[in-house]
């Protein structure tokens, strides 16, 4: 593999690279290279990875207001297929958490979909990230490759980027998660291997609770997308419920081959819930 250079990008060239990356990813232009220009100019962010003299992946953030504070809304982040999983999405993050250090910013904020679940490995479990707020539906039906027609469901992340607790996690503390804990839905396995949920409690009151996601969730919308919708709008529903309930994401428990490669997000009832 050879190296990357993970930066600012530079020029309107740069930018226009951006372009056939979002029209692979997404199927779909949503932030052309003119607007990437001005929004680096002017105290935004646009982060890539470099291979080969190429684009590889980028970030693009914008200055916005967030719970009062002055914060780099992250609109997109996306590494080209043949180079995930190669850790550019964290050093991307890692770079521009510098950056934002530097600029006096202490956060950023970014939106995902709760079962895209190397997202939520990468969000929640390696970058630290917590999560209390969902919004179904956040971009209405747009024409996403990834989301394939499914409500456009999003998790609103708050990257807290000065704090301890973001600060251990990059230096790869992470406490261990209790999988003893109660699960909000009980899963089994259908004839063609994918996870669907059988039980569904929306009653609990324990602090700590996981919530199981499917760990392959793009599959699963190309070859059983009316489960895929199922998922959707139970997990809606469960998010819905105990974050509205106090409690936060603070954590993810990746897929484990072991357990048929079942994964968890931890939800804890926050200080003030
Ligand atoms: C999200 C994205 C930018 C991540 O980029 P990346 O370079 O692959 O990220 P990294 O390699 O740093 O991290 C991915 C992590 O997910 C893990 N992972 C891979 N497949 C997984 C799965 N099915 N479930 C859970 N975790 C998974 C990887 O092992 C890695 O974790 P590790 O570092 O502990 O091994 C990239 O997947 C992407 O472009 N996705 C499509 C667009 C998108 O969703 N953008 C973000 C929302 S705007």
């Amino acid at each position: 593999m050879p190296r990357a250079e993970i930066r600012l990008l530079k020029n309107l060239e740069e930018y226009r690279q951006c372009e056939p990356i979002q029209r692979r990813v997404w199927g779909t232009l949503g932030v052309g290279s003119e607007v990437m220009a001005v929004t680096q100019k002017y105290g935004g962010a646009v982060v890539g990875t470099i291979v080969e003299g190429r684009v590889a992946g980028f970030i693009y953030a914008f200055l916005a207001h967030f719970h009062g504070r002055l914060v780099h809304w992250s609109h997109m982040m996306a590494v080209e297929a043949r180079f995930r999983d190669r850790g550019f999405g964290f050093r991307m993050k890692l770079f521009h958490r510098k950056l934002a250090l530097e600029r006096g910013l202490k956060s950023i904020c970014w939106t995902y979909d709760p079962l895209q679940s190397r997202n939520a490995r990468l969000n929640i479990s390696r970058l630290g990230a917590v999560v209390d707020q969902y919004v179904p539906d956040c971009y209405g039906h747009f024409p996403s490759l990834l989301e394939k027609g499914l409500p456009s469901d999003r998790l609103v992340v708050n990257w807290r980027i000065a704090t301890a607790r973001v600060r251990a996690r990059l230096q790869g503390e992470s406490p261990p998660v209790d999988a003893s804990l109660p699960r909000v839905n009980e899963t089994r396995l259908t004839a063609r291997g994918f996870p669907e949920n059988r039980v569904i409690r929306l009653d609990l009151t324990h602090p700590g609770l996981l919530v199981e996601i499917p760990a392959h969730t793009g599959d699963m919308r190309s070859r059983a997308l009316p489960l895929a919708r199922r998922w959707r709008l139970e997990t809606r529903r469960i998010f819905e419920r105990y974050l509205s309930a106090g409690f936060r994401v603070e954590d993810f428990l990746p897929p484990q081959p072991a357990s048929e490669d079942r994964c968890f997000y931890l939800l804890r009832r926050s200080p003030r819930g």
